[in-house]
This record gives C-alpha cells, structure tokens and sequence, in this order.
C-alpha cells in the first residue's frame, strides 16, 4: 500500500483491482466508431496510444503486446498501480509501453507526442470538475486529428433510484474508525441493518434492496474507489458531449456495441416516439431513458466524421475485419441481445461456422460469400452487425486464419510468456492476440495443450489458439 497525497481528492491508500477491459482494445474502438461513421484507424500502421488513470493498465499492456508496432502510454498517479503494470509489461516482454506515475496534472504539463487513442475507463465521475478539466484540456492538446477519444461514465436516469445509497455509504465510512478497508467494510454492514422495509427509502424503491445486496458481494478496493471517492458524480450524456464538443470533439459511438443499434435495445414504440423527436440532441438522451442506462462507454472523434457520404461509410465498415474468439459451435441460431433473445437462420449460422472456421474475414468479404446464393446482403450485413454487437462475433485488427508453414511456434514471445503463466495460474489469463488485436482469455487446460504440442508432442493442436493465429506451424 502506498499513500500519496494527491490533491483532487482521488483515493490512493487502497489500489484498484486489477481488471481487463476488452473494449479498450484500439481494434475495437475502430469498430465502434467507423459504426457510427467515422474514418478507419490504420491499426497495421504505427499509432499512439494514451490510458489515463491506467490503474494496474492490464488492458493496455496486454493490447501493446498485441499491437507491438505501437507505442502506448500509461499514466496513473498511484506508484503501487504503475509497479504492479510494468511488472506485467516486463512479464509480457512488452517494451512499447511508456509509463508516467503522474497526476494528469503533471501530465498535461510535459512534453508528450499526440495520440490516436485517448482512453479513460473509469475515471470520468470519479474525479472533480477541475480535474475532468485538466483530461479535456490533454485531450484538446494531445489527440491527433481523426484521433478517438473513450470515456466510460456513470450516467442518468438508471442511477435515479440508488444514487442516495453513496451518499449514505460515505457518511456512514466517514463515521466509521480505522483504515479505508475497515471503513468500507463497516459501511456496509451498517447498509445492510438500515436497508430493509421499515425504512421507506428501500420499501419504495425495490431495485435498491437488490442494489444493496450485490454491493455486499463485491470487493472491498471495488467499493472504496467506486463510491468513496471525493468525487461521484453523475453525468447526463448531452452534457458530455458538449463537454466533449468544447475540446474539437463529436460523439462518434458506444463501445458497449450493442448500444450502438437501437432496434436490440427497445421495443418498436419507444424507437418510434424516439426518432420522432425534434433533433439528434434529444433523441441521445431520450435514448437513455428509454433503457433506463447508468454506464455509457463512449467514443468520440476529432474532426474525421465530416465529409463521407453514405457509401464510402459502408465501404469502410465493409473493410472491417470480424471474427470467432470461442469455440466455432458457441456461434448460435439463437443469442442474447439487451431486448432478450434474437434468432437467425439455421442455415445462414451453419454457412457463418463455416466460413469462420477458416479464420477472421473482412465484413464485405463474408457478405460477398454469404449472399451469393441470392439472400439480401443487406439483411446479412445487419445480421453479422447484431451477431457481433451479441459478442457471438468480434472486431479482430486483421483478418486471415490459421499459418500452417514452418516448426511449431507460438505468434510472438509475447503469446509464449503469456500462456506460460496461464499454465502456473488458476484463473484464466488474457493473452495479447496480434490478428484479433485485444487480448484472449485462455485457460490453464488449452495453455498447458499448446505447451505439449509446441514441444512437439503427440497430442492436438489446439484449434482455437491456431485459427486466432497465436499458434502457427506444421
Ligand atoms: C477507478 S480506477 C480505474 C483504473 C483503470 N482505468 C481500470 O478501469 O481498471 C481510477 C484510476 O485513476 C487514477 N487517478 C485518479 N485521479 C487521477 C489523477 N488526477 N491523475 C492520475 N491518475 C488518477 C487512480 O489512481 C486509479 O487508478
């Protein structure tokens, strides 16, 4: 544990956990915001990359791994997160990463390069209004044109209900004797006697007793950075954007990929009452209340959506490569959307298996294979859109399949020290995936396959990891 004494209010006596978010992946911010018609990142070119307040920056140094011909940066201002990040740089061999243990304020005051990729996943209502300024003002200097911009909040109207439950939670750990830990621990015990019928707050709102007892569950460092921070704040996502719009900068789309097509969002008569809204404005925020939201994973964009008409944004969309990170079968004639279920085609799924089973294939090349037995290609666009805003398919950085030429090796010593500590570890390991661009969760089970067949012994080669390309060999 390390103290520092930062002055916006930010905790740093406990660390925050050490998660991986997938959407962080410059691949996939591609994706999301040539969706919302923007023009393509050349991710097989160098770029730059910038995480501020990176945490343990598991995401970002798993993605350098993946895109080493990049350069990433990571700032965060607690030693302990960027200790624990360049340790598992140095693990990965990942030498593309600049580390900067520096407040943003410091940050802004260096000499940086300009970025493509700005991202911020969990940052934005948990620091005051002086530092969102300082991260507007980085951004205003330091995102390249075209650059994209991610930024994740927790937004009205879903935070209606239980937002009093933080203010309840800080003065009660406030009150409370002992370290952060403690503190955190006893706040929410004290919750759990307050929430129950007699108190009218939680007989009225049932969602905050349901609240309460997954909040019971969670992590203690969890909940002392989400709700015990000075700062928390929730924002309206209009607001965003024109907090946004003051640094150059338009909304561009949702890194939560669904989110991005309203039809598997709502029902045929919110979409309505929706698009019959006076402008673009209203219609984004009434969007909100229309799925009652309270976390936006947005995306923006400097300049680069002006001036592409309507078949140069399909063509670029068409040039985006997707793909199968789970075994083939997992693709199914039936998928969870936000809506529920949506079914497709036993044919058409049958045709995608196997067209995927050769590896990830550019968007247009698919609806070429697919709809040359006269179906809609239309249709088939929109189909693989919602089979990859279901997570049944993925945005991968390039596409190909499985490199049979040559001895058994692993795609770089990256994917090799990878898979060697998924072997000495319990849980799954994120191994950085050059082809998908983003890392792949892999088992101690397939890693420790992939170690006896890259040793060239008798046994499977394990399929999955070789048409994702980070095995290759005869
Ligand atoms: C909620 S955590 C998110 C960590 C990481 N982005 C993730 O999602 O796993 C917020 C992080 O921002 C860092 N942070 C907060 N305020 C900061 C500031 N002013 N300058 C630099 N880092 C800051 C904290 O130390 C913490 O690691």
């Amino acid at each position: 544990m390390h103290a520092p004494a930062p002055s916006s209010g930010y905790l740093s006596d406990v660390t925050f956990p050490d998660r991986f978010h997938r959407e962080l992946s410059p691949a996939w911010l591609n994706y999301a915001s040539v969706l919302g018609g923007a023009r393509p990142k050349a991710l097989d070119r160098p770029f730059r990359y910038l995480d501020l307040g990176c945490g343990f920056a598991h995401s970002t140094v798993v993605n350098a791994a993946a895109f080493p011909h990049a350069e990433f940066h990571a700032c965060d201002f607690n030693p302990a997160h960027i200790e624990a990040a360049q340790r598992r740089a140095a693990q990965l061999g990942a030498g593309n990463v600049v580390f900067h243990e520096a407040s943003f304020e410091a940050l802004l005051e260096q000499d940086l390069p300009t970025f493509d990729f700005i991202v911020m996943h969990g940052i934005y209502s948990w620091v005051d209004a002086d530092v969102r300024r300082v991260v507007r003002a980085l951004i205003s200097r330091r995102l390249a044109e075209n650059g994209l911009v991610y930024l994740s909040y927790n937004c009205q109207p879903g935070w209606s209900a239980e937002a009093p439950l933080r203010k309840l939670m800080l003065e009660l750990a406030q009150a409370a004797q002992g370290g952060i830990e403690s503190r955190t621990g006893s706040a929410i015990a004290a919750m759990q006697a307050l929430g129950n019928p007699s108190f009218r707050y939680f007989r009225d709102n049932p969602s905050v007793t349901d609240a309460l007892t997954a909040l019971a569950k969670s992590p203690i460092d969890y909940l002392a950075h989400e709700y015990l921070n000075g700062t928390w704040e929730i924002h309206y996502s209009v607001d965003v954007i024109d907090q946004m719009a003051e640094a150059g900068l338009g909304y561009a789309g949702s890194a939560t990929l669904a989110d991005n097509h309203p039809a598997l969002l709502m029902d045929r008569q919110a979409a309505e009452t929706i698009a019959a809204m006076p402008n673009a404005r209203l219609r984004h925020l009434a969007e909100d209340y229309a799925v009652n939201r309270r976390f936006r994973r947005d995306v923006f964009v400097r300049g680069a959506r002006a001036g592409q008409s309507q078949a140069e944004a399909l063509r670029h969309l068409e040039a985006l490569p997707i793909g199968c990170v789970s075994d083939i079968e997992q693709i199914d004639t039936r998928v969870a959307i936000p809506r529920g279920m949506l079914s497709f085609q036993t044919e058409f799924i049958a045709d995608l298996r196997t067209l995927m089973q050769s590896g990830s294939m550019r968007i247009g090349d698919i609806v070429a294979r697919l709809g040359s037995g006269g179906h809609n290609r239309r249709d088939i666009l929109q189909n693989l859109l919602y089979l990859v805003a279901s997570g049944a398919l993925t945005p991968f950085a390039q596409a190909g399949g499985y490199v049979e030429e040559g001895a058994r090796r692993t795609a770089s010593p990256a994917v090799a020290a990878a898979l060697a500590c998924c072997v000495g570890d319990e849980a799954p390991t994120l191994v950085p995936c050059e082809a998908l661009g983003n890392g792949v969760s892999v088992s101690r089970t397939e890693a420790t396959q992939a170690q006896r067949w890259l040793a060239g012994e008798q046994v499977e080669r394990p399929a999955r990891l070789a048409r994702l390309r980070m095995l290759c060999g005869a």
